[in-house]
């Protein structure tokens, strides 16, 4: 069983989304020491932003246009697309993804953002039949998301409509198949010292308590 832990926050050891998504990966480890883990830091190796020639090389419909692109023999492109297939693999691999995640400007960090192009891919992870059903490809996976946010968006919240990271997260991962989504989120972060600390000792309890109550 593989467990891929991404982290997003350009927060550094500041930030909390980190710290969430690493009680996540001990957690799970102590209950399934036989994971093997793999671990992306977004914001410290960011993944470039989707290219028009990347798409060319890598998924490109036209074959004139991806040979004329390989042809060039690009060191960046050429690295851009061995990238590209590492973060398709370690995905497709993982049984379980934990995922740190920072709110910022109400939705998710632009390095967290360029990992979910990289794989939403048609053919790789979701297709449409011959009948236009959307199926999803990647639904043999348990996905946990470690979300911090500086204010409050939950449920009933005035700014509940602002929340664009979950929501979104939600709607990514449900495309693309996976049902098993498992969200913890700490959030008035930057509301006050206190709710701070409630809000990651609340985090951390739920986190427990999920994962307590995973089958075996
Ligand atoms: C660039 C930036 C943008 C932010 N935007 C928002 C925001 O729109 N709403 C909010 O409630 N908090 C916002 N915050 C506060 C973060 O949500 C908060 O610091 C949270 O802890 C971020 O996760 P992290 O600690 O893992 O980086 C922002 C913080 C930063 C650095």
């Amino acid at each position: 069983m593989n467990l891929l832990h991404l982290d997003s926050s350009i927060l550094g050891p500041s930030s909390v989304s980190r710290a969430l998504s690493s009680h996540v990966v001990e957690q799970l480890l102590n209950r399934f020491p036989h994971l093997r883990l793999t671990y992306r830091d977004l914001a410290a190796e960011p993944i470039p932003h989707l290219s028009g020639t990347y798409l060319a090389a890598a998924h490109g419909a036209v074959d004139a246009a991806r040979d004329a692109v390989l042809a060039a023999r690009d060191a960046v492109l050429l690295e851009d697309l061995a990238l590209g297939e590492t973060v398709m693999k370690e995905f497709l691999a993982a049984d379980i993804v934990v995922i740190g995640v920072a709110f910022y400007n109400f939705s998710i960090s632009t390095q967290l953002k360029a990992w979910i192009d990289r794989i939403a891919i048609a053919g790789k992870t979701f297709r449409y039949s011959e009948s236009g059903q959307l199926e999803g490809l990647a639904g043999n996976k348990r996905v946990f998301l470690a979300i911090a946010r500086g204010g409050f968006y939950s449920d009933g919240s005035p700014s509940h409509a602002m929340e664009h990271a979950e929501t979104y997260l939600r709607s990514a991962f449900s495309f693309i198949g996976v049902t098993d989504l498992n969200v913890i989120a700490a959030e008035g972060l930057k509301v006050s010292g206190e709710q701070r600390q409630t809000a990651i000792a609340q985090a951390e309890l739920r986190i427990a308590q999920t994962i307590a109550g995973l089958a075996a």
